[in-house]
């Protein structure tokens, strides 16, 4: 389906573009840098739905509600373990496993949001629904990661 984006919904989405950029690299340095091999497999399962949703906005961006019949919901359990991807940039930060979650978690949140907000703004309803699919994506990693760091200790719930 062919879509005319308005003003607003074009810079709407030029900023997911950038998020998903921002979170592909994270999670690919992330999984590089992670100790524990579980939170490996989590990051680099999330990196790749990250992938997906750029390419997904990239195709709104060019006039094209994509196709969103692949339904690879639980994305975190099961993906090859194999970190290939390393894009080794260095930061200065060292940053343990714990650190790297919570701020992933912080940048899951705050692009969840951002897609509430765009959804919002949309005139066609498959555009939302294509965002919308995006958006619960994007809280089935933050679940991943919470999930992960609860069971860790790492994040206490009262
Ligand atoms: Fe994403
Ligand atoms: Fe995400």
């Amino acid at each position: 389906m062919q879509i005319t984006l308005s003003e607003k919904e074009r810079l709407l989405l030029e900023d997911q573009k950038s998020h998903e950029q921002i979170c592909i690299e994270k999670y690919a340095n992330y999984a590089s840098k992670a100790k524990d091999s579980q939170l490996k497999d989590i990051f680099n399962a999330n990196g790749k739905d990250e992938q997906t949703h750029l390419d997904s906005i990239n195709q709104l961006l060019s006039g094209t509600v994509p196709q969103m019949n692949q339904q690879q919901n639980q994305s975190s359990a099961q993906t090859a373990g194999s970190n290939t991807s390393t894009s080794s940039t260095a930061t200065a930060l060292d940053l343990n496993d714990a650190d790297m979650c919570s701020d992933i978690l912080m940048a899951e949140k705050y692009v969840s949001g951002t897609y509430d907000t765009t959804i919002f703004e949309c005139k066609d309803t498959e555009v939302r629904d294509a965002l919308n699919h995006i958006q619960k994506e994007e809280q089935k990693h933050g679940e991943a990661v919470f999930k992960y760091m609860q069971s860790k200790g790492m994040y206490n719930v009262k």
